[in-house]
């Protein structure tokens, strides 16, 4: 098959190490068809999926029902188990059924799924470690939250900014640094999601330069919308953690800059037109569809001088490959070539349109924003899952778990140089 791609750039396809399916469970929110379709119409080839749906992905039994569901995949995938304080004694289990990582929800989240005390989290980590495999993980303090959002609620706020008072930055940071600790105490791999405000980034920073195993992501919506959106986007924007002031966004674009932060990721989190849009905006739900317009909102900031294309594959492809055992190569365990490409035309210019999103939550506090730089063809394994800038529908199912050709490095050790627990072990032999 010739396209004619003059003109143009071919760039390995994106992997997005975070999207949540809906499916099974929510799927009035989106389905495993409907979310990679999305994922291949934005020059998405690889999708790391999210445990809360319903049932969470906390058991083997419910990760079958979940590969069930992903048979429809147009592109390739990853499923993260849940690591939950009632399924620590699940989790080989659910590496030897498949799973490509854990998600730990340190915050409250949607689908109630309680933070695990740190102990648990500690546990958790423990096991994992044992394996290599990467904990993707919510850093945000649920009893922080709580309180806060319970105290704006008595005082009556209800309005869009009551969503970012509850939050204060704070709230991730005291996870971001206690994940840090835990991970540097097991030996576990770490991946810190959604990285949101300024910070963040010191705890992150130190984790790094004491060679904890940390990876960083941050979405376009912390680096395109800031407080001045929540007038005119209102519950539209209601996202946990939640956009904030514009010195956090120019921290972060300082630390996508010099490395800080690794990936750029979506957080594809996609609710109905009716929960994204209440006056209450304690009863909105949290997210929005995102797997589809991270390539053209990011390739104009390209375009705009603010990042090269060099370091957008590298955060975009590159590293979450190299974080989650992709890399070099997917090789020849599944069907196809190595053709994970996008072709993306740098001149092409579009606007954000829910309308004509594949995801089936499609608001989007992005709706009408314009965008120059747009994927035209996406090919998964070799075969076109987008071509000519239309999904091709006969590659319904062509997606595959991931899992079966991840190399994740051996485990790490815990890290003896540095816990002072190490350093007394060794003080007395
Ligand atoms: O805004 C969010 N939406 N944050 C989360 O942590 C969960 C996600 C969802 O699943 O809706
Ligand atoms: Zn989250
Ligand atoms: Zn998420």
């Amino acid at each position: 098959e010739v396209v004619d791609a003059r003109g143009k750039y071919i760039l390995p396809g994106a992997i997005d190490a975070h999207v949540h399916f809906r499916d099974p469970g929510y799927t009035h929110k989106e389905t495993w068809e409907t979310g990679t379709a999305s994922a291949a119409m934005g020059g998405v080839t690889t999708v790391f999926e999210m445990p809360n749906t319903n049932p969470p992905t906390g058991t083997v039994e419910a990760l079958n029902l979940k590969l069930k569901s992903a048979e429809q995949a147009y592109v390739d995938f990853g499923i993260y188990g849940l690591l939950g304080e009632d399924n620590l004694t699940e989790l080989e289990a659910l590496i030897e059924g498949g799973v490509a990582g854990f998600k730990c929800f340190m915050g409250n989240t949607f689908g109630n799924l309680p933070s695990p005390p740190t102990g648990a989290i500690l546990e958790g980590f423990e096991i994992v470690a044992k394996h290599g495999y990467r904990i993707a993980l919510h850093a945000e303090n649920a009893s922080i939250m709580a309180r806060r959002s319970k105290k704006l609620r008595e005082a009556g706020r209800c309005d869009p900014l009551a969503h970012l008072d509850a939050r204060p930055p704070v709230v991730a940071t005291e996870a971001v640094s206690r994940a840090a600790i835990l991970a540097e105490w097991t030996g576990a791999r770490i991946h810190i999601l959604h990285v949101s405000s300024g910070d963040e980034l010191r705890p992150l920073r130190e984790a790094k330069a004491r060679g904890v195993d940390i990876t960083a992501e941050t979405c376009p919506h912390y680096l395109l919308l800031d407080e001045r959106a929540y007038t005119e986007k209102k519950s539209l924007i209601r996202v946990n953690p939640p956009v904030r002031e514009k010195t956090h966004q120019d921290q972060l674009w300082r630390a996508v800059q010099d490395g800080t932060i690794d990936m750029i990721a979506t957080d594809h989190a996609p609710h109905s037109h009716e929960e994204k849009h209440r006056d209450d905006i304690w009863t909105t739900d949290c997210g929005f569809t995102g797997v589809q317009t991270q390539m053209p909102l990011m390739l104009t900031q390209v375009g705009a001088g603010r990042l090269s294309l060099t370091d957008y594959v590298r955060m975009t492809s590159l590293a979450p490959a190299k974080a989650f055992g992709l890399y070099p190569r997917k090789g020849a365990l599944l069907p196809g070539s190595d053709a994970d490409l996008v072709i993306i035309d740098m001149e092409r210019e579009t606007q954000v349109d829910s309308s004509k999103l594949k995801s089936k939550g499609s608001s989007t506090p992005f709706h009408g924003h314009a965008a120059k730089g747009a994927p035209v063809h996406t090919l998964v394994r070799g075969r076109f899952v987008m071509r000519d800038g239309a999904l091709v529908t006969e590659a319904k199912g062509h997606g595959c778990n991931v899992r079966r050709i991840q190399q994740m490095p051996t485990p790490k050790p815990r890290n003896v140089e540095t816990t002072t627990a190490a350093i007394v072990r060794k003080n007395r032999k």
